[in-house]
Formats: structure tokens, sequence, C-alpha cells
């Protein structure tokens, strides 16, 4: 088993070790109170880890010792790890040196972790400490990963190797899963949940006797660093693991069931801090088969879990996936809020609704679901997903934190002041205290975690973001880089670049204005027009020898009446409609003439073209890093880039020539087109 350390691969930087001497010959002072195990344990690791980092980065040994609220306040130099009640929000922290005392503290272990990795990125970065004074609150309360992860180590769309947690069938707890508690600590993510949402065959065992040995130790380790552990839950457990004949809420002995196993699961497992449930979903079961809402199912399983403080994250992406091609009246885009949004208020306070970003399924581009800002008494979290499913699987560059910063600024128009995305995950808008955001993480057993080496730019991206949605994303892929790469500005400079320009060249040369869907079928790489376009998933262009999009106005489908005004109007009139986002909400001519002056089809060669065009460019510059970063990890990328090159050239000639097939208008500058 190997694997690298990421943006914790902590070298001699000899830039901060001359402007931090004021670390030299000093030792980390942590208070640690007698009554407070969980707290300490957090504070002890924060310590270990500075310590480690300071040796690493500046070649200075520094000691730790232990004391108590009145000794450690007597300290005048050196590094403090403090409790301080004074400060209010869990996990936030201060961060600050006066007088060569550098003290951090927080209302709770984590937010002293979290003051930690913030002082080491400091370091990696060579920024000076002197009289720094700075206070961090975390924006969302939950910043979780959905790994999903197979018992027998596969992982559903998973790009970078097998799972980490899993091996036929039985938990693997070694040091990688330090490693990796450590690595998402740093980023300041507090929640995981370690197996995949279609939870199947074993992974229903999970809450039983043949699993809760190893997940108590797992959760044990993942408390040092204090994130907290969530499995996710299959709904007909009932049946599948209890042998009863139904999973209908309103029953009486299913209920009798959930009570008698939370029960039974939090004997064995106090930390955990509960379930995520994918229902009625993809063929999974759910309460629908009962004749029941899903808020009926969801607070069966959180009335059965509340005595035990546990969460409820019950997943919005519920739709039907029978549906008929030739039916234009069924919108798949339309089931999230057609199911929930008549639930407001219907579920219990340890409930949280998980929606996905867009109201499809994470295409390249969506509009924003338009469940945000219609539930105010519902506790949510914005679900992403940095696995790259339909952004190129890991083996394309596809910097996706400036889609999340998209996401997160849309004003919903919900009528309160607060009232963007980030504000109503955040808990800002309504006021609610679990709530945040979730990604699908991209994470395996290859040696760089990741598969791709730039991929690693996104896991990092999603734990700054989530901690701190005001960064933005241009700041977190420099941060990202130089802490995984050093200080070199030609570095820096080279790979900014391309991850910045990475999701509009990724969406040039793929599915053209908002459409989506253009992949080969089932595993979701490369182009295929029509691949979803004759099925039952609910997925299509509708493009003929005229042209091509969805009629989503009150006149199509009437999906655009689902959002708050003025965005419902902006959507369903063709000309404030956002160009990107346009064959989403409208089906156009060909001939249509775009803002740009552009008729839609000139538009899909002009952009095939230029995503292609703009990957050589990447490619040619990444070529001058040659010698400047590692030689393994800048052949790693290469492999990369050429096969991203490679396959948007598969993109732009398949594209390009199904449409002026279909159009029989030829490109006006008259390029191959085959
Ligand atoms: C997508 C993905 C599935 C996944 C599902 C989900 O449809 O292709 O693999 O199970 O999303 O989010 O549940």
């Amino acid at each position: 088993m190997s694997f690298e350390k990421m943006w914790l691969n902590y070298k001699k930087n000899e830039k901060s070790q001359l402007i931090n001497r004021i670390l030299c010959g000093q030792s980390i002072y942590v208070c640690i109170s007698d009554d407070k195990y969980q707290e300490n344990r957090v504070i002890r690791t924060a310590a270990k880890e500075l310590q480690e980092a300071i040796g690493d980065i500046l070649h200075i040994t520094v000691d730790i010792s232990e004391k108590t609220q009145k000794t450690v306040d007597e300290c005048i130099e050196g590094i403090v790890l403090r409790r301080n009640h004074l400060m209010e929000k869990p996990d936030a922290y201060r961060l600050c040196e006066k007088d060569g005392l550098i003290t951090v503290e927080a209302n709770n272990g984590r937010g002293i972790l979290y003051g930690v990795f913030d002082l080491i990125r400091r370091l990696q970065q060579a920024i000076h400490l002197k009289d720094i004074d700075i206070m961090e609150t975390p924006d969302n309360p939950l910043r979780m990963l959905n790994h999903w992860d197979n018992m027998d180590g596969s992982i559903e769309r998973g790009y970078s190797g097998k799972s980490f947690f899993f091996k036929n069938h039985e938990l693997c707890i070694n040091d990688r899963t330090h490693m990796y508690a450590k690595l998402i600590a740093s980023i300041g993510i507090n929640a995981t949940v370690i197996n995949n949402v279609n939870v199947k065959d074993s992974a229903t065992e999970l809450i039983s006797s043949r699993y809760y040995k190893y997940l108590q130790v797992l959760s044990e380790v993942f408390a040092d660093y204090g994130i907290t552990l969530y499995l996710s839950l299959n709904y007909a457990a009932p049946i599948d693991l209890g042998g009863l004949d139904s999973a209908d809420p309103l029953d009486a002995e299913v209920i009798a069931w959930w009570d008698q196993k939370m029960q039974e699961v939090y004997t064995h497992l106090p930390h955990l801090s509960g379930f995520l449930v994918k229902a009625d979903s993809e063929g999974r079961p759910g309460p629908f088969t009962y004749g029941r809402n899903q808020a009926e199912g969801a607070n069966l399983l959180a009335r059965a879990i509340k005595p035990y403080g546990g969460t409820i994250i019950w997943r919005c992406f519920v739709y039907n996936c029978q549906q008929d091609w030739r039916d234009y009246t069924t919108d798949r885009a339309r089931a999230g809020y057609d199911y929930f949004a008549p639930l407001d208020g219907a579920f219990l306070d340890n409930v949280v609704l998980q929606i996905k970003n867009g109201p499809m399924d994470f295409q390249v581009r969506e509009p924003v679901s338009p469940l945000f800002g219609v539930m105010e008494h519902t506790q949510q979290i914005l679900e992403v997903q940095i696995a790259q499913e339909y952004t190129g699987q890991q083996r394309h560059v596809c910097y996706l934190i400036p889609m999340f910063k998209e996401i997160l600024e849309f004003k919903t128009y919900c009528g309160k002041d607060k009232d963007k995305v980030s504000d109503i995950v955040s808990g800002r808008t309504y006021g609610q205290k679990l709530c945040g955001m979730a990604t699908v993480v991209n994470t395996g057993n290859d040696t760089n975690w990741t598969g791709h080496d730039l991929a690693g730019a996104n896991l990092y991206g999603f734990g700054r973001l989530s901690f701190n949605t005001s960064l933005s994303a241009e700041a977190i892929a420099k941060e990202w880089i130089q802490m995984t790469f050093g200080l070199d500005p030609e570095v820096e400079h080279i790979l900014l670049n391309i991850l910045t320009k990475s999701h509009s060249t990724y969406e040039k040369y793929t599915s053209p204005l908002g459409i989506g869907w253009m992949v080969e079928p089932n595993h979701h790489y490369g182009p295929n027009v029509d691949g979803y376009e004759y099925s039952r998933w609910g997925t299509y262009h509708r493009a003929d020898h005229l042209g091509i999009g969805v009629d989503r106005t009150p006149q199509g489908t009437g999906y655009t009446r689902q959002y708050k005004e003025p965005n419902a109007s902006m959507y369903a009139d063709l000309e404030s409609c956002p160009e990107p986002l346009v064959l989403f909400f409208h089906h156009l001519k060909y001939t249509h003439e775009l803002k740009t002056g552009k008729t839609v089809i000139q538009h899909i060669y002009d952009t095939h073209f230029e995503g292609v065009s703009e990957v050589e460019t990447m490619i040619r510059e990444f070529k001058r890093l040659q010698g400047r970063i590692e030689q393994q990890v800048y052949l790693r990328i290469l492999d990369r880039l050429e096969e991203q090159l490679e396959s948007a050239r598969e993109w732009r000639d398949q594209i390009n020539t199904y449409f002026y097939r279909k159009s029989g208008i030829p490109d006006e500058h008259g390029r191959q087109i085959f």
C-alpha cells in the first residue's frame, strides 16, 4: 500500500524558515481539561500535527507540553492551543501572534485543529506570522464527503482505483485511514459517509454485529480528527435484514424494528452521527412503494434515531427513471420540486434534505435546483459531485470550484434579505442549524488518491469552499498549488491558468448551451449524442433537422414556473435567459441568432474547435514545467492531458458531424467536419 500526502507533503521551506524564526526554540503548550475527553483528543492531535509540520517545514524541533487553563494563561511565549468559551461558534478559531506568543483558540477541539492547519498552511506558503490576528468561522455547519464505495472494494463512479475503506466485504483500517482523516480535517471537513448511497448486499449489514467492531475502531480514528461518521442506509433493511415482509413507514412492526435497531446500533457505535438515505430513486426501495410520501419515510428513521442525537440526511434525487421518450409532458427536471416542495414543514427537526446542485444530475452546466429557496421550514444540504462522472472522469482536468461558486452565488429570490444558495445552506436565511454542503468525493486507493493529480484541487477546493464560501476559486487554486507543488512562481502561473480555464474548456468541447447528457450511456465517458435520446432516463435533447433544446417554459413542460420571480420569467423569456443555459430551457432553430451574433449551429462548431485548441495550448504550457515539478508527477499529468486531447478531438468531431448531418448547414469557416 503506498500513498502520497497531497497538499500535506511538507517540504523544507527556506523562505518560511527565514521569516518565521519566531518559532525557534519554542514549545507547543496545550490546554487540557480534565472532563473533556472528546475535545482533548482533538487538541492533542492538533499539537502533534503542528509539531510534525514545524519539524518538516522549518526544520525546528518543538516539544509539546500539556497545561491546565490556569498555567496556560501564564505562557508568554511559544504556541498556545486553548479553548475559549467566549467564542460561541463551534469550529470557529482565532489565530494570532503578539510579542512572540502565538495563540490558537477556539470553543471546541475541532476549532483548534482547524486553527492549527491554518497556521501550517501559512508556514507552507511562507507567510509571515508576526502580528497576525485572524478569526475564521465556518460558513457551513456540515461539511461532508459522500463516498460511493461498495463493500467488494469497487467504487460507483470511482476514477482513482479501488476503495480504501472496503475490500472483500471487510473494513480496511490502516495508515491510509489515518492519512485520509488528516487530509480531510486539514481542509475543514467534519463528516463523512463511507459507503455508497446504493446500499446493496453486505452493505445492508453495516448495521449488524458483523461490522460494529470495525466501524467503532474507524469512528475512533475519525474522532481524533474531529470527523464524524455517517453510513448510507438501506431503506428496505427491515425486509432484507430483519426478515419482515414490509418496510412501510406507518407499519407498527416496521417502526418497532427500527426503534430496536437504532438502540442496538448506538450501543455499539456511540460516535455515529447518523445516516444518508437514497430512497425511491433509480430502483432503490422507499416509502412510495407503500403509498407514503417522502416525509413519512424520512420521519420514520428520524424518530428512531432521535434519542441518540442522530441525523437523517434524506436525498431529494427522486424521479421517474422509467420514462417514455415519446412523452413530451413529463420532465425529469421537475421531479425534485414536485415531490418535495409541498412537504415543507413536514420533516422532523433531525432530518436534513440533501439536494443536488441542479435538477438533473451533475452535468457540466445545469441551472440551480429550484428547491433551494422554497423550503423555509426544512433543513437543507447542497450536494455537488467532485467525482467527475460527467466532467471527464479524472482523465480530463476540470477544476470545479468556479462552478460551485456560481451555484452558491445564485440568488433564489426567496423573499429574505439573504437569499443566495450559500445563505440557505449555511443556515443564514432561515436560521437552521443542521445544514451545509456535501460532495460525492473523488478519492480511491491510487497512489495520488484522485487518479489525475490535478483533481486533487477539487478535493482541496471543496473542503476550503465549504468552510469559507467567500473564498475565490482562484485563491483556493493558488493555495493548493503552493502547498502541493511549492512556491515556484512559474509552476503557480501555469497550473493556475490550466485549472481556472479548465471547466470552460471542458464545456466547450462537450455538450453545448446547457443541453447536457450527450455521453455514452452507463459509464458516461466520451461522446454519444443520441446515447440517452431514446431511453427511459428522461434526459433528452430533442434534436431534429431544424433545431435542438427542451422547451421548459410555461408553453412547454412548465419547469420554469418552479422558480421564484424574477428567475421564472428570466428563464422563460428567450431574451433574458442566460445563454449558457439556453438549450436547457428553450427549443431553438439551428439558425437562431444568439446574442453574440452567431447562430446556434455556428456556436456549436466554434466552441468545439476552440475547446480542442485550448487543450492543445494547455499541453504546450504544461510542458514548460518539465524539471520544475517532480518528474513522476509531471509524467502522470502529461499522460492524462494527452488522453484528454484525444478525447476532446473525439467529442469535437462527433458533435460537429452529428449536427452538420442533422442540419445540413456548413461551418462558416469551412473547417473539417466529417
Ligand atoms: C447518478 C449516477 C449514479 C448514482 C446516482 C445518485 O445517476 O450515475 O451512479 O447512483 O446519480 O446520485 O444516486
